[in-house]
C-alpha cells in the first residue's frame, strides 16, 4: 500500500487522517466536494506535515470524475469519509442523505471495481447498533434499529460492502464503527468546524466556553445513568485517525471483510463533559436541563478489545487531552476556518 485516496479528506476526521497518513509515509490524494468543509483545512495539513498532495474538488456521485481520478493516480486503497452526517437534517431530507451517502458510495465502489482497486476503509458509526441491549458494545452485537436516515445509510453501506465481498472475494474491506469523535490536532491548526448551530455536544460546549453561545441545553436528565444525562464513548480524533492507518496495514494482509469498533471503552455523561471542559478551558460552561432529544439513547460505549487484539491499536488520549485540544483549536480559531 503506497497511495491512498481519501474521500471527504477536507472534513473534520478526514483532515486529521490526512496528517496521520502523510506522517506514516503514505502518498495521499484527496477528493472532496467541500459541501461541509473548507479548503483551508488542506492548506493547514500541508503546513503541519510539510508535504504536498493532489486535491480534487469533486463529488463521489460523479462517475466520470472518479474514472479520471483512478486513471490519473495509481491508487492502492481508499479511505471513504465522504458523506453527510447531520442526524436531524437526515430526517427532514432523507432522499438527499440516501442519494449522497448510499448512491455516492455505490458510484465510488463501481469506479473502484472498474479500476481494479479493491481495498477500502469505510467510516461507519456506532449508530448501526441502534439501542444496544447492553454495554460495552462488541462488534458481534446485532445491527439495525437505526432511528434516522443518516444511521440507516451507514447500515446499508455496510451491507452493500459485505455483498460486494461475497460477489468478489478479492476485496479487502474494513468497516470502522466510530463512537463519538472529539478533540483536535495538538497544534490547534485543524479541528471541527460545524456550520450553523452545532448538532453535537463537544462543539456546542466549546462554543459556549468561547462565548459564541449563552448556555448548553442538556437533552434529558432522567435517563437510567448515574447522573441522569446521556453517556457516550468520546474518542480523540487523532487516536481515531491513527486507527485508520492500522486498518490499512491490516487490510494489506489479505482479502475479507473486517469490522472494528473504534472507541475508548469508557463513557462520560453530558454533565461530566461540561465540567471537564470548564476545567480544561478555565471558562464557565453554564447549562440548563431540557427535554430529551428524539432518537437519543441513554448510553453507548465500545468494547474496543478486538481492535487492540487485531490491529494493535488502542485509544491513548484521555478526557483531559480531548478537552484541552478542542479548546486550543476553538480559542485560536473562534470562527473555525473563517477569518
Ligand atoms: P465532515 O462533514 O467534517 O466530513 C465529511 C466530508 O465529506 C466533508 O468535507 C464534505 O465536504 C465531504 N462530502 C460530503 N458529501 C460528499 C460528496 N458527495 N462528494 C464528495 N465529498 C463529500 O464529517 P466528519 O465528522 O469528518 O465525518 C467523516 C465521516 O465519518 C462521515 O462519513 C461520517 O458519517 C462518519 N462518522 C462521523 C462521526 C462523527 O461524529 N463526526 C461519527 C461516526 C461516523
Ligand atoms: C452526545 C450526548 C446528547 C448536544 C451523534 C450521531 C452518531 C454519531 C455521532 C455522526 C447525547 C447530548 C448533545 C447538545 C446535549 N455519528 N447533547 N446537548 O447523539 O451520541 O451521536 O454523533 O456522524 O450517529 O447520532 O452525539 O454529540 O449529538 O450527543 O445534551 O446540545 O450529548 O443528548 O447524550 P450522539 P452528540
Amino acid at each position: 500500500m503506497k497511495t491512498i485516496l481519501i474521500t471527504g479528506g477536507a472534513g473534520y476526521i478526514g483532515s486529521h487522517a490526512c496528517v496521520e497518513f502523510l506522517n506514516a509515509g503514505y502518498d495521499i490524494v484527496v477528493l472532496d466536494n467541500l459541501c461541509n468543509s473548507s479548503p483551508k483545512s488542506l492548506e493547514r495539513v500541508r503546513e503541519l506535515t510539510g508535504l504536498d498532495f493532489p486535491f480534487i474538488q469533486d463529488d463521489i456521485r460523479d462517475r466520470a470524475a472518479l474514472d479520471a481520478l483512478f486513471r490519473d493516480h495509481d491508487i492502492d486503497a481508499v479511505i471513504h469519509f465522504a458523506g453527510l452526517k447531520a442526524v436531524g437534517e437526515s430526517v427532514e431530507k432523507p432522499l438527499l442523505y440516501y442519494d449522497n451517502n448510499i448512491a455516492g458510495s455505490v458510484t465510488l465502489f463501481e469506479a473502484m471495481q472498474a479500476a481494479g482497486v479493491r481495498t477500502i476503509v469505510f467510516s461507519s458509526s456506532a449508530t448501526v447498533y441502534g439501542d444496544p441491549a447492553s454495554v460495552p458494545i462488541r462488534e458481534d452485537f446485532p445491527v439495525g434499529g437505526t432511528t434516522n436516515p443518516y444511521g440507516t445509510s451507514k447500515l446499508f453501506i455496510e451491507k452493500i460492502l459485505q455483498d460486494v465481498a461475497i460477489a468478489d472475494p478479492a476485496w479487502s474491506i474494513a468497516l470502522l464503527r466510530y463512537f463519538n469523535p472529539v478533540g483536535a490536532h495538538k497544534s490547534g491548526r485543524i479541528g471541527e468546524d460545524p456550520r450553523g448551530i452545532p448538532n453535537n455536544l463537544m462543539p456546542y460546549i466549546s462554543q459556549v466556553a468561547v462565548g459564541r453561545r449563552e448556555y448548553l441545553s442538556v437533552f434529558g436528565n432522567d435517563y437510567p445513568t448515574p447522573d441522569g444525562t446521556g453517556v457516550r464513548d468520546y474518542i480523540h480524533v487523532v487516536d481515531l485517525a491513527q486507527g485508520h492507518v492500522k486498518a490499512v496495514e491490516k487490510l494489506a494482509e489479505g482479502p475479507g471483510v473486517r469490522v472494528w469498533n473504534l472507541g475508548t471503552g469508557r463513557g462520560y455523561s453530558v454533565v461530566e463533559m461540561a465540567k471537564a471542559f470548564e476545567q480544561a478551558s478555565g471558562r464557565p460552561v453554564p447549562y440548563r436541563f431540557a427535554p430529551r432529544r428524539a432518537g437519543d439513547i441513554a448510553q453507548c460505549w465500545a468494547d474496543p478489545a478486538k481492535a487492540e487484539r487485531e490491529l494493535g491499536w488502542k485509544a491513548r488520549r484521555g478526557l483531559e487531552e480531548m478537552c484541552e485540544d478542542t479548546w486550543r483549536w476553538q480559542s485560536l480559531n473562534p470562527n473555525g476556518y473563517e477569518p
